[in-house]
């Protein structure tokens, strides 16, 4: 039966008792993680938030009403426990915060009964990710996610204050608006009142924060759940939080200032790591050219090696067909991974095949530096190609060179993530090691296949660079961007750009991404008229705050730092959302389902 705390009051969490408690009577509340039995003497490990203690039950102390009761204590009961603070009688825990204390309790209330949970509430034991998540609320009571989610809000407190102090006011936007042009899918929401027509829940707060530098707010920050209906990967989920924020008559390295100010503190204030800055900058070309990759993780080298020169009229189809085709040949060097199993090598084939590249040569480099007949293309190289491709690649005794030929885009994605997957299998990347990486330049178009047009890289507001204007009327594929990101390990941790507030140029753009001026009405109209009433320069930035945490805690998936987070198919076990609902509310909505085969 459960017990009231009627006057009891909690005097400290488990592991605020400390030394200098000793003598004194305390009063803690919490879960048991353990209970052992000894005869006259019962012992309970306490969890709360803050940690365990020792509580011990003895039949001296309590009374025996008292006694009866801790015997029947089973783990995860909730305990109010008032007793002595006094030294460790048995052994003392090293791994305990309090391991050379105890508490000696004369009092005992049983506030809540527990069943057995469907599985042990400590770290490190593999349960299915399924059965943490169907019971969140008890994976929740893990030190580990509680360390997370506690380091979380540290985060969002800081970030806060800061801004504060640099002048930045906290502005909510709505969550039931008009969607948005971040480029994903928007979560729809069907309106009563109008029936047939539908909210956007936001992917970003973009354009109300545009409209607030035309109001005048001038620094805006916003903490802020933002919605992409996308395919979910480890560091994506499907609802997410922002820190957004946007600066009015400032430039690139105002808000690079800002922000490198913020993570330093950030680092130094929550994981007292300093990290320096400024952070290198590196352009999107240099990027790519060196790492295949628009995110570098830039940790280790393996940096990627243009070929096409070497190769461009030698015997092998492949490599000259690519350099022909506007494409080229580029390859990393994997040092001293010569003797890699055939096995290996032909996973990391597939890997450039999953990337769109439509193969994977190597070149293996003997002990004795000759070449190994395994090399894929040896037989149609002259020894002076081999050799020059040996050198461009720092190859020695011992290595293997892998390269791939195609449109630069498969070159780019092959390499840049065989580079990744080499350095994960030889432990390269050191979690301990945090390297922050601006990247500028962005292309300001990306050109769709899929929709056969250009389609804005970061978002349509986005200003091309002064000195790429004009490319704008004869070669917008060239074009750069004011855009930057903020990289971390390999993560993008966040982007922004400085704004069109030009009319004109603003046409041009979405002009060029095929928005017709009726259809960039309707969806930005009431922008493109506030920005007619006076509107400062402005620029912003926003980074995933969930991304953020993941890497001051040094977790692999987002999902250990969301509370509650979904899973790949966007759904969320323990609810079970999204779900069906009653006949009777879609009547409401006007909203009919159509069937779908199964
Ligand atoms: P962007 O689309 O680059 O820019 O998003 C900013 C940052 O948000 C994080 N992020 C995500 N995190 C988790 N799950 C997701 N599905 C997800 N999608 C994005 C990333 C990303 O860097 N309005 C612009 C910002 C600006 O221009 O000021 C924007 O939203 O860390
Ligand atoms: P093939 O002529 O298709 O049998 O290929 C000969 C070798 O070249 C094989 O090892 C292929 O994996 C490799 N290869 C094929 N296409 C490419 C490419 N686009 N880039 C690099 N290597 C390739």
């Amino acid at each position: 039966m459960a017990e009231s705390m009627k006057g009891l009051k909690r005097s400290h969490r488990c592991t605020e008792v400390s030394n200098n408690n000793i003598g004194e009577t305390v009063t803690v509340m919490g879960w048991v993680q353990k209970r052992r039995n000894f005869g006259s003497l019962i012992f309970v490990d306490l969890r709360d938030r803050s940690g365990i203690i020792q509580i011990v039950f003895d039949e001296n102390d309590v009374k025996a009403e008292g006694f009866a009761k801790a015997e029947t204590i089973r783990s995860e009961f909730v305990l109010a426990v008032k007793g002595t603070v006094g030294k460790r009688e048995g052994a003392v825990n090293e791994n305990l915060k309090t391991g050379d204390i105890e508490i000696r309790a004369n009092e005992l209330r049983i506030l809540s009964e527990a069943l057995t949970p469907p599985f042990p509430i400590e770290d490190g034991t593999n349960t299915k990710d399924e059965l943490r998540l169907k019971y969140r609320y008890l994976d929740l009571r893990k030190p580990r996610l509680q360390k997370n989610i506690k380091l979380r809000s540290d985060v969002t407190t800081l970030v806060r204050s800061f801004m504060a102090e640099e002048g930045f006011i906290e502005i909510e936007t709505p969550m039931l608006t008009k969607s948005t042009p971040e480029g994903a899918r928007d979560y729809l929401v069907p309106s009563r009142v109008h029936p047939g027509n539908f909210y956007a829940l936001p992917q970003s707060p973009q354009i109300f924060k545009q409209l607030l530098m035309c109001s005048g707010y001038d620094r805006y920050l916003q903490i802020t759940k933002c919605f992409r209906d996308e395919d979910l990967r480890a560091d994506r989920q499907p609802e997410f939080t922002q820190i957004d924020m946007e600066l009015s008559f400032v430039d690139v390295d105002d808000v690079i200032d800002v922000n490198e100010r913020l993570l330093k503190k950030l680092w130094k204030d929550i994981l007292d790591i300093d990290i320096p800055t400024p952070f290198p900058r590196m352009t999107w070309q240099e990027a790519m050219d060196r790492y295949g990759s628009d995110k570098p993780d830039t940790r280790f080298g393996m940096e990627l090696k243009d070929v096409s020169d070497i190769v461009k009229e030698c015997g092998f189809g492949v490599f000259t067909g690519a350099v022909e085709n506007g494409g080229s040949v580029r390859g990393i060097n994997a040092e001293g991974q010569g003797s890699m199993p055939r096995k290996k090598i032909d996973k990391l084939v597939r890997m450039a095949k999953d990337y769109g590249a439509k193969g994977l040569a190597y070149l293996i480099i003997n002990e004795d530096g000759s070449y190994s007949d395994k090399s894929s293309f040896a037989k149609f190289m002259t020894d002076e190609e081999m050799t020059a491709l040996a050198d461009r690649l720092d190859g020695k005794p011992g290595d293997l060179l892998l390269f791939v030929a195609d449109k630069n885009k498969a070159v780019y994605d092959a390499l840049g993530a065989l580079r990744l997957e080499i350095a994960n299998n030889l432990n390269l990347l050191n979690k301990d090691v945090y390297n922050f990486l601006w990247i500028t330049e962005f292309p300001l178009l990306e050109y769709s296949e899929e929709e056969e047009r250009y389609v804005a890289m970061h978002h349509p507001f986005t200003m091309p660079m002064e000195e790429d204007l004009e490319l704008l009327d004869t070669n917008p594929g060239a074009a750069r961007a004011q855009a930057y990101d903020i990289v971390l390990n390999g993560t993008e941790l966040g982007g922004g750009s400085i704004r069109i507030h030009q009319a004109d140029v603003q046409e041009k753009m979405f002009d060029i991404i095929g928005l017709s001026k009726d259809t960039a009405t309707e969806r930005f109209g009431f922008l493109l008229t506030a920005f007619q009433y006076g509107v400062p320069p402005h620029a912003g930035l926003a980074y995933g705050l969930d991304r953020l945490v993941m890497h001051m805690v040094q977790e692999d998936n987002i999902r250990d730092v969301i509370a509650f987070p979904k899973v790949k198919d966007a759904s969320c076990l323990m609810s079970e959302a999204p779900n069906v609902v009653d006949e009777k509310q879609l009547e409401e909505l006007c909203i009919e389902c159509i069937k779908q085969e199964e």
